[in-house]
C-alpha cells in the first residue's frame, strides 16, 4: 500500500518535471535554430547532407551544395533565399526573417565542408 503511493507520488513529481521543461524548453534544442528550419523546409530538396541527393532534389535538379558554394557568394545564396530562383527554387522572405535566412545559409554553407 505504501509503496503505491510512493509510486503515484513519484509520477506526479515525474509530470511536474516534465511539464515544466517542456513549458521552459529546457533540454529541446530552440525549435527556431537554423539546423531545425533547415530541416524541417529545405533538406526536402536540398538534403540533410546538402547533396540535392533526395527524391525532389533529383526531380528538380537540385545542385549540390559543393557546387553551389563555388559558384554563389554568401550575399547571393541570401538573395535566392529572399527572392527565388527559376521554378522550383521558392522565394521565403514571407515566412523567415532576414536573420533566420542568413542563419539558413550560413548553416547551408557550413555542409560543403562536412
Ligand atoms: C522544392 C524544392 C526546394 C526547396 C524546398 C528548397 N530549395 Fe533551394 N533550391 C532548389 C532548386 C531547384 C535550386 C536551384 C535553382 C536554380 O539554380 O535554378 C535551389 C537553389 C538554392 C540556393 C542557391 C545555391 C544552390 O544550391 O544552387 C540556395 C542558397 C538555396 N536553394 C537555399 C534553400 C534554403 C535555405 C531552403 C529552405 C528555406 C531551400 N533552398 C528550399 C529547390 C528547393
Amino acid at each position: 500500500m505504501r509503496s503505491s503511493i510512493a509510486k503515484l507520488f513519484s509520477l506526479v513529481i515525474l509530470a511536474a518535471t516534465f511539464s515544466l521543461f517542456t513549458l521552459t524548453g529546457i533540454g529541446s534544442p530552440s525549435p527556431n535554430s537554423a539546423q531545425e528550419i533547415y530541416n524541417r523546409k529545405c533538406a526536402l530538396c536540398h538534403g540533410k547532407d546538402g547533396s540535392g541527393n533526395t527524391h525532389d532534389g533529383k526531380k528538380y535538379k537540385v545542385p549540390s551544395v559543393r557546387v553551389a558554394v563555388k559558384k554563389y557568394s554568401e550575399a547571393a545564396m541570401i538573395k535566392i533565399v529572399e527572392e527565388g530562383k527559376g521554378a522550383n527554387m521558392d522565394s521565403y522572405s514571407d515566412e523567415l526573417s532576414p536573420t533566420q535566412i542568413k542563419a539558413l545559409v550560413d548553416y547551408y554553407r557550413s555542409l560543403a565542408k562536412k
